[in-house]
């Protein structure tokens, strides 16, 4: 069964053509130019640049696939959770392909998405059996998820306020590093030397609750602390220190989780999963556990459309589909 993935849910127009479980093409048109000078995404930007990035992005994940529309089978898309300016761009194009050409049509869970992306095969990488603790961490969304099968997923806890990701990025926005902060800070972080100390949010709590707005705050008081703001090395001091107190509280919180369920299989998954530094400190402390790890690629975890089309073929091939007024969801709990 082949099936079209389209995500449009923030600022990436991506699509991905995948055969059962397997991915054939994965394509994706970043904004990051677009947004950059404004040190965040800009929802009005970003729907117009869906709207002039996904045919090509469709056309090129055919293309690449090797098939072309007659091949195709069914069409996911993401409904939600999201901008709604964005996602009603992929969700409108797909309704039209799936009425063009009397496809069955679903509409995915981003979340699900990210949690189910491990699992993707055509990576020539092992993928985690269930059942799994999973961290999801994005610019949206931070918490820990237990992971029973396709369809029975549990959130155990998430951020009270700010995500991992968009710590990432408002504190690269305070530092003038550039948006996504996420890779520029990883980049940085990535060096020998000092490092600044930064309070770590519910550290002692034992629920999986997180919090990053105070981190951002300490961030903020520290530079304003400096006289005529922080030089380069103190930047990189501040940005060793942050990462570190991001992944250190990520790390914990999903390893204590895995632990206090006799869950042995640790998977993590969203934009923040593509951290070095959070890679390599999550295979330490599993390793240190007896726990297995499973990260998939990078491109795996930031937004991508292989994840919407794998969780749509799971929908699709479990006889799951949506009728063609399906509407989007800007805030969409699993
Ligand atoms: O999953 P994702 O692509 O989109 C959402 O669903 O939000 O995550 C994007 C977030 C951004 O906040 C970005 O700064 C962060 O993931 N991110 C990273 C890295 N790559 C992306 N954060 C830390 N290190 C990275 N290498
Ligand atoms: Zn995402």
């Amino acid at each position: 069964m082949k099936i079209l993935g389209i995500e449009s849910s923030c600022d990436d127009t991506a699509a991905s053509v995948v055969e059962d479980g397997r991915v054939l093409s994965d394509v994706i048109a970043g904004q990051a130019t677009v947004h950059s000078p404004y040190g965040g995404v800009v929802p009005e930007l970003a729907s117009r640049n869906h709207l002039l990035n996904i045919m090509p992005v469709v056309d090129k994940a055919l293309e690449d696939a090797g098939v072309n529309l007659d091949d195709i089978q069914g069409i996911a898309v993401t409904r939600g959770p999201g901008l709604v300016g964005s996602l009603v761009v992929g969700l409108q194009f797909a309704k039209t392909l799936a009425a063009a050409r009397n496809l069955p049509f679903v509409g995915v869970n981003h979340l699900r998405g990210h949690l189910l992306a491990a699992r993707i095969e055509g990576d020539n990488l092992p993928i985690p059996k269930f059942p799994y603790m999973a961290l999801l961490a994005s610019g949206g969304h931070t918490g820990i998820y237990l992971v029973e099968n396709e369809v029975d997923i549990t959130c155990l806890g998430q951020t009270r306020d700010d995500a991992a990701g968009e710590a990432f990025d408002k504190v690269a926005r305070l530092l003038g590093l550039g948006y996504p902060g996420g890779p520029l800070i990883d980049r940085m972080a990535d060096s020998q030397g000092p490092k600044e100390q930064f309070p770590q949010s519910l550290r002692q709590r034992k629920s999986f609750e997180f919090s990053f707005s105070g981190i951002k705050t300490s961030v903020a008081q520290r530079v304003a602390q400096i006289p005529g703001g922080p030089d380069p090395d103190q930047v990189l001091a501040i940005v060793r220190g942050f990462q570190q107190a991001v992944v250190e509280i990520l790390v914990r919180k999903v390893t204590l989780a895995a632990r206090s369920k006799q869950i042995s299989t640790v998977v993590l998954s969203g934009g923040v999963a593509a951290n070095k530094g959070l890679r390599k400190h999550a295979r330490e402390v599993c390793d240190l556990n007896d726990l297995e790890l499973f990260a998939p690629p990078p491109k795996r975890c930031t937004d991508n459309g292989s994840m919407i089309a794998y969780a749509g073929y799971l929908a699709l091939q479990a006889g799951l589909s949506d009728s063609l007024d399906l509407s989007p969801l800007s805030g969409w709990p699993l």
